[in-house]
């Protein structure tokens, strides 16, 4: 555990925690002293190891199962959060699905189903988790808001992404809910960031970088030169997390390696 935590006795909820980026973020905000719930929709022994190490490493956790795109049960994983933890400081609203299709051919279940996971399951879980910061109230002593919301992006809320409508179209949908959310609850001391990973090492894109041609194709994309890895995104969440970004609400951090500044005019176009 970090020497002089930033996140000392807050509790977080990591969705979609049991795996990747998430297993990554909830790592990162225990080793800084928060309490975490990881949260998984299947194979519970990943999101049981995910808390074993969290423990190994002196910090506080336990899983909890919920399909964040089911109210019942998003309601259900918070009633049970706030039981065992008494309350929630820090969502990252992380879970999220790609279903891959060219646009002529995609179902509308394929469409509904990213759509549901990726952009209902943040919204679901924000409200659940704005409803628990109004009731609790402030507690100075922990954090000076009143509670933080990171929503996890993309580049593709950016970078348009043919093949992917739905995914792309869902992160779009992500930067404007946080955008007008963080609007919205400023004045309640509510701070709602999101951040956008480029490519990062993880399931979900193990096409583009388990072989070595794959990998040099899209390092092409990169200037920096490297894949992401998820403890990249762990040290984000954590700053974002911490009353070191207080003054930071309704913005999107871009942790691409450069992908976002269009290397293929780097020379000349
Ligand atoms: N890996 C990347 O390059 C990359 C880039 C940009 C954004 N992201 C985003 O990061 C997030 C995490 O992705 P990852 O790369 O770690 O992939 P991943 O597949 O390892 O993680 C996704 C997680 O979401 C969980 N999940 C899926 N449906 C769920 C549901 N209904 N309820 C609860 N949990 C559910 C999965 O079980 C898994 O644990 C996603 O939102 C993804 O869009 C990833």
């Amino acid at each position: 555990m970090n020497s002089s935590p930033k996140l000392q006795g807050q509790a977080a909820l990591v969705t979609g925690a049991n795996s990747g980026i998430g297993r990554g973020v909830a790592l990162a905000l225990a080793n800084d002293g928060a309490k975490v719930v990881v949260n998984y929709v299947a194979a519970p022994e990943s999101a049981e190891e995910v808390v074993s190490e969290i423990k190994k490493n002196g910090g506080l956790a336990i899983a909890l199962q919920g399909d964040v795109s089911r109210e019942d049960e998003v309601k259900a994983m918070f009633e049970l959060m706030v039981k065992e933890f008494g309350t929630i400081d820090i969502l990252v609203a992380n879970a999220g699905i790609q279903k891959d299709c060219n646009f002529e051919d995609m179902s509308l279940e394929d469409w509904n189903r990213v759509l549901d996971i990726n952009l209902t399951g943040q919204f679901l879980c924000a409200r659940e988790a704005v409803r628990e910061f109004i009731r609790r109230g402030m507690v100075k002593e922990r954090s000076c808001a009143l509670g933080k919301i990171i929503c996890m992006s993309s580049v593709h809320q950016e970078i348009p992404w043919g093949g992917h409508v739905n995914y792309a179209t869902s992160k779009g949908g992500i930067n404007m809910m946080m955008k007008s959310m963080a609007q919205e609850l400023a004045p309640k001391k509510i701070r709602v960031n999101s951040i956008a990973p480029g490519a990062i090492e993880t399931g979900i894109n193990q096409k583009v970088w388990s072989t070595s041609a794959a990998l040099d194709r899209l390092l092409t994309l990169i200037p920096y030169g490297r894949i992401g890895m998820p403890d990249d995104i762990g040290k984000l969440a954590v700053w974002l997390a911490s009353d070191e970004s207080d003054y930071i609400t309704g913005t999107t951090v871009f942790i691409d390696g450069g992908m976002t500044l269009y290397p293929g005019f780097s020379t000349n176009g």
